[in-house]
């Protein structure tokens, strides 16, 4: 394989969960186009994601959204260098549909494919120059905080990422919905909680604040949950909803800026303190977190939402990131319903 240059173009490609994703980007970063279609509405009246639903989805969308972003770039397959999906984690049949398109496309064009780690993508965002002015150098602490993930991880470099806590039980993103639905709010909750929250009286329910002050840097959620119900089951008035939603916000808050400051104690030659993740979109946790990475003298760095939640952009730019490194996916590469950030082939130290 030929040496990456800046103007080589990489498609990307997302479809673990429940956002059908594409994106064309340009080796130096620029995205040249990118199409994101949720799939809220399919899953909205079962509550939650259903597997089979979002699979059958990811296969009547994506092959349209990708002709979508090459039209809009103007982009055929004869110009891609190559074409990046997401292999894992994440729910099997989304990953199979969109590992198998990928790899049929980059066969197709007789470009590499790369079989994306979902989390690696998050991790890398931050070294988009657009993001952070010149792209993140490493070291830095990543906190992803979205619905099916709650991890602390040193970012390293690419395919070198040390997990340094996780939940003990729910994500934190699983925490808001399900304290949400709780309360009476739409699925999925964490926006409709951050509204609520906001005529709240945060001081008026004294909520659990879980493991904090404890060593290191996992997270529980579950004793939260459960205040939050028993408080609801004694009955709770429209005023008692904000409250409790404000007290529950504020006890996330705090645990996470508790947390992020154990993790960061944990990574001294940190760059900076990273946001990823759904629940990124907190203002009142973006807060907490801004003062925790102040205190050590960094700033926190959040991807803008629509790079913060699922997407492909993240995607494409792993693709190039592990291109640059010479790591590239021979056509048989598995997708991986589970596969955690420690198990990535790594750039040679
Ligand atoms: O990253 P994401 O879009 O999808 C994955 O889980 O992979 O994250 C979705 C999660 C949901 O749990 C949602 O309720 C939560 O992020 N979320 C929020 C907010 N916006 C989204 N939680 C708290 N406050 C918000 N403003
Ligand atoms: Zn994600």
């Amino acid at each position: 394989m030929r040496p990456l240059r800046d103007s080589d173009v990489v498609l990307g490609l997302e479809s673990s969960c429940d956002e059908t994703a594409a994106a064309l980007l340009r080796a130096d970063g620029t995205i040249l186009a990118e199409a994101v279609l949720s799939q809220l509405e399919d899953h909205t009246p079962y509550g939650g994601v259903v597997p089979e639903i979002a699979a059958r989805a990811h296969l009547a969308h994506l092959p349209g959204l990708v002709r979508r972003v090459m039209g809009e770039a103007g982009v055929g397959p004869g110009d891609l260098a190559a074409v990046a999906a997401t292999a894992g984690p994440g729910l099997i049949g989304g990953l199979i549909v969109g590992a198998t398109l990928g790899k049929g496309i980059a066969l197709a064009a007789g470009v590499p494919y790369l079989g994306i780690n979902h989390l690696e993508g998050h991790a890398l965002t931050p070294r988009l120059p657009g993001v952070f002015a010149g792209g993140l150098q490493f070291p830095y602490l990543l906190m992803l905080l979205s619905g099916g993930h709650c991890q602390c991880v040193k970012v390293e470099g690419v395919g070198r990422h040390v997990r340094l806590g996780t939940t003990l039980d729910d994500a934190v993103g699983e925490a808001f919905d399900k304290s949400a639905k709780l309360m009476g709010l739409p699925w999925p909750g964490g926006p409709h909680l951050e509204r609520l929250a906001a005529s709240g009286d945060p001081t008026r329910f004294v909520l659990p604040r879980p493991l904090l002050g404890r060593p290191g840097c996992d997270f529980s959620f579950s004793g939260l949950k459960t205040a939050v119900a028993n408080i609801v089951a004694k009955g709770v008035d429209e005023q008692g909803r904000a409250d409790l939603a404000a007290g529950f916000q504020a006890a996330v808050a705090a645990t996470l800026a508790d947390r992020a400051a154990h993790a960061l104690a944990m990574v001294p030659d940190a760059t900076a303190l990273v946001v990823a993740g759904g629940v990124a979109a907190n203002q009142g946790i973006r807060a907490a977190l801004t003062a925790v990475a102040g205190r050590a003298g960094l700033p926190l760095v959040a991807p803008p939402i629509r790079l913060c939640t699922d997407n492909a952009v993240m995607i494409a730019w792993a693709g190039i990131e592990r291109l640059r490194a010479g790591l590239t996916e021979a056509l048989d590469h598995a997708p991986r319903p589970r596969w955690p950030l420690s198990d990535l082939s790594v750039t040679p130290v």
